[in-house]
């Protein structure tokens, strides 16, 4: 028998946004490392992450002593010629930028030297592992880094195979100092199912204290822009609001 009492189908709205407004991590300054080729490329990205409702970003070229020396000065040039690109083009975006550092021995003598470190926020640095294997005595690594002043984040802890029999690590980065910063992309397969089942455990777990997009090109944003991928962001990150820098 038809019920008229049957409650009309709802549509479930899809989320048009990413769940978190402030990028920390991504490589859309043009032509200095292995992100953005040029300007153009820059201002897709930027447009492309600023409809997915980031407002505030800042990039995080690499620097790596064996492949990109870069410097302040690199990167800043680099971050001028995008903001007045993005002015030009009437993106009202907040873009700032600091560094990936690739935890080598190359960091550790710019850290020797006290030269001066790009930070995410305040004194928080955005640091790397090689993905063959982990860097060597992490431990007094981490203890340089706050012993001159700096806090790190680790970056796409996830990433790192070294760490997938053993979960345990996630905790000891963490007992060492360092903040973990979970690429959202990982969650979608993107880099392997191991990496996104990782990348689930982390963030499920509460252990996430920051995540990023990563972004190096258009392909990455357009698995961004995903219907899915957007679902399944919202789903493993409800545990908190990230990247509320005046939190830290
Ligand atoms: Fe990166």
């Amino acid at each position: 028998m038809f019920n008229f009492f049957k409650k009309k189908e709802t549509t479930l709205s899809l989320p048009d946004y990413l769940p978190f407004q402030t990028d920390i991590h991504s490589h859309i300054l043009a032509g200095i490392d292995d992100g953005s080729p040029d300007i153009a490329t820059s201002l897709q990205l930027v447009k492309g992450i600023y409809d997915l409702g980031i407002r505030k970003t800042v990039a995080t070229p690499h620097v790596i002593g064996d492949i990109y020396r870069n410097s302040p000065d690199t990167i800043n040039l680099a971050l001028e010629e995008l903001r007045a690109a993005c002015v030009e083009e009437k993106i009202n975006i907040e873009i700032n930028a600091a560094a990936e550092y690739m935890l080598d021995d190359y960091f550790l003598k710019l850290l020797q030297d006290e030269a001066p470190l790009l930070a995410i926020h305040k004194n928080i640095i955005l640091t790397e592992q090689s993905y063959a294997s982990s860097s060597n005595n992490l431990n007094e690594i981490a203890f340089a880094i706050m012993t001159k002043g700096y806090r790190a984040i680790m970056a796409h802890p996830e990433r790192y195979f070294y760490y997938h029999n053993n979960y345990e690590s996630y905790g000891h980065l963490k007992d060492m100092g360092f903040y973990l910063q979970v690429n959202v992309l990982s969650l979608t397969g993107y880099y392997g199912k191991s990496v996104a089942k990782a990348a689930k455990y982390i963030l499920d777990n509460d252990m996430a204290d920051f995540v990023g997009t990563d972004m190096h090109h258009t392909r990455h944003l357009a698995i961004l822009q995903k219907k899915e991928s957007l679902e399944l962001f919202k789903r493993h990150l409800d545990k908190r609001t990230y990247n509320v820098l005046s939190d830290y």
